[in-house]
């Protein structure tokens, strides 16, 4: 077992380093070499990574790659994403194209709203409670204006603040609910920083002091009133491509598969992960938070009381249609967006677009995502295209050279790819050099 180490967060990094090496539990690896050789060697560059979170001792890589051929709302864009994924940017390029002669996708923002709630307790009598919130809202309102006034400036702040009664789930639990417009920005910091104000304001101001309890002060990150919408639709003859089944029986067989995401959980929760392969990777190359975005999905396509898929397929009067609705609170400023150089660069590729335009972009990767995965799901399967993309990296696993992976994807293109058969490949091909 590791020594527990006091005042670590105060040494240097290669203090941190040299710790973590003497401490290791692996002798045999050179931490210092494999941490160092991920370092940036511009020390201006690597401080600005080292200066996002504490205790940096190296950068972690992760792909980041882009997708073409994505037209949205008559408008082409390449779509940058960062995933470890094998597959996934492949098939986003696939699904751009295969859209790309029939109109591309349509996209639109329903709505903009994000929460905050003051959670508190509250002993007296709720008439008084709520005669004194009524009174003391204005004064809340005003007490936040120095946090407010840039928001406000850019169409943002405060839409509304209500009182809620929640007793009957929690002895004397009540809360007050603020929903907030934030513009460009995620908002997280702007919000948190009212919230705390109003806590304050109110229970400083009221008269016994001592009833109220603030138990926190925190944005929501379920934001079912944040919601973007995509869709692609076109005539079922269409639908026709090489690789697919009779274009009829493809769209009958792809409405099936997404009404089975509606009504079997197991497969709802698979079906939604890929549409978050493709919203995750363009979330974490634009530098937003994906954690507030898997949470605010996922609770989202429980939204009926019964976990579903966050996509809709249907066929009407011979028209396909293929849409996504999900909650993206997403910025385009603040937070790493501009701050880290790759992420300010991605919403560069994108065209500087508003949090508006994101909310778009990232919904049609959402559902370009799904139209890749149950396509495949329903004609070829799955492994196919994956295990092709998989044999790269099995392949790296064998420290293959280069031209042991150019003759490993040629002999492949005709041969079922798996662990074994690559290793027998790999064997037999350095056995006869
Ligand atoms: C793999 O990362 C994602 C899929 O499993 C999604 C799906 O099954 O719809 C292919």
């Amino acid at each position: 077992m590791k020594k527990p180490i006091s005042g670590f967060s105060k040494l240097n990094k290669s203090e941190k380093i040299e710790w973590l090496s003497k401490n290791s539990f692996s002798s045999d690896i050179n931490i210092k070499n494999i941490l160092l050789q991920y370092c940036n060697s511009n020390d201006k560059l690597q401080k600005l990574h080292d200066e996002f979170a504490e205790n940096t001792i190296s950068n972690f890589y992760l792909p980041f790659a882009i997708a073409p051929n994505f037209i949205i709302n008559n408008k082409p864009y390449t779509i940058p994403m960062v995933t470890e994924e094998s597959s996934v940017i492949a098939a986003a390029s696939k699904s751009a194209k295969f859209w790309l002669d029939k109109g591309g996708f349509r996209a639109s923002v329903l709505s903009t709203n994000k929460v905050g709630q003051v959670h508190f307790l509250y002993k007296g009598d709720y008439k008084t409670l709520k005669k004194y919130f009524d009174k003391i809202k204005p004064k809340l309102i005003l007490d936040v204006s120095s946090i407010t006034s840039n928001m406000n400036k850019r169409g943002g702040g405060i839409k509304s603040i209500q009182l809620l009664n929640l007793s009957d789930k929690i002895e004397n639990y009540f809360q007050i609910k603020a929903i907030f417009e934030t513009q460009d920005a995620m908002g997280a910091n702007f919000i948190n920083s009212c919230l705390e104000q109003f806590a304050k304001t109110f229970k400083d101001n009221f008269t016994e002091k001592n009833e109220i309890e603030i138990i926190m002060s925190i944005l929501s990150n379920y934001v079912p009133e944040c919601i973007v919408k995509a869709e692609v639709s076109c005539e079922i003859e269409k639908l026709s491509d090489t690789s697919i089944i009779d274009p009829f029986d493809f769209a009958n067989k792809f409405v099936r598969a997404v009404k089975i995401a509606e009504v079997d959980k197991y497969r709802a929760v698979t079906h939604n992960k890929g549409i978050m392969n493709g919203i995750d990777s363009v979330v974490i190359a634009t530098g937003n938070d994906f954690r507030a975005i898997e949470s605010a999905a996922h609770a989202y396509a429980s939204k009926s009381g019964t976990y579903k898929s966050l996509t809709n397929a249907s066929v009407e009067n011979n028209i396909f249609k293929f849409s996504i609705e999900i909650p993206l609170a997403l910025g385009t400023v603040g937070g790493l967006t501009k701050l880290h150089p790759l992420a300010n660069l991605a919403l560069e590729i994108l065209d500087k677009p508003n949090s508006k335009d994101l909310m778009k972009i990232t919904a049609v990767a959402g559902l370009a995502q799904n139209f890749a995965a149950i396509k495949s799901l329903i004609t070829t399967g799955i492994q196919h295209g994956h295990m092709k993309m998989h044999l790269i990296n099995i392949l790296n696993q064998h420290r293959a050279s280069d031209i042991e992976k150019e003759k490993a994807i040629e002999y492949f293109k005709t041969n079922t790819v798996s662990h074994l058969e690559v290793d027998l490949f790999i064997n037999k091909l350095r056995s006869n050099e």
